[in-house]
């Protein structure tokens, strides 16, 4: 049986703390998909498309990773793909309470699906989308940070190095 996981997640834009998750997912299922959210409280800096293209751009020398987009509930979605497993990014502690509520809702509202948590790489530890946003909009280095292809988006969308 094809072992599908998704990735799920609002990438704005993909980081690479984000594309180490996916390039080791990948590794151990059949098919990956990374699903990107419209998260209504969320101010997002890129538009979904733009952040599906991104991501696509950055994963498309693997043909096992696949770039979607969802609405609605998470656990909807991952039975419409037929897909058992959700994966997570975990950096350090403080991401653990938000993680641990969100996979036990996920549980409660369907139990025969899965959250696994992969352990982010020990040197993008501190990274996220917004410290990147930030960082560009004050003109910061953001080079080895996120795949080569969202440096020249970051610098169009706010004009940052
Ligand atoms: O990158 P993020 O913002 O941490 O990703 C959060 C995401 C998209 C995984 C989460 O907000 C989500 O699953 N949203 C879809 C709506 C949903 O299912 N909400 C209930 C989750 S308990």
């Amino acid at each position: 049986m094809r072992r599908v996981a998704v990735y799920p997640g609002s990438f704005d834009p993909i980081t690479n703390g984000h594309l180490d998750i996916i390039e080791r997912t990948a590794n151990i299922f059949d098919n990956v998909i990374v699903a990107v959210s419209n998260n209504p409280n969320k101010d997002h800096l890129f538009n979904r498309k733009e952040r599906v293209e991104m991501i696509e751009e950055a994963t498309s020398d693997y043909e096992s990773i696949e770039v979607d987009a969802f609405d609605g509930l998470l656990i909807d979605y991952i039975k419409q793909q037929e897909a058992g497993i959700i994966v997570r990014g975990l950096r350090a502690v403080s991401d653990f309470e938000a993680e641990f509520q969100m996979a036990s809702m996920n549980k409660k509202l369907d139990s025969d699906i899965e959250t696994i948590f992969m352990m982010t790489k020990n040197k993008y530890v501190y990274l996220s989308s917004s410290i990147i946003r930030e960082v560009s909009e004050l003109g910061g280095c953001i080079e080895g940070l996120v795949p080569e292809n969202v440096i020249p988006r970051l610098r169009e969308e706010i004009g940052g190095e």
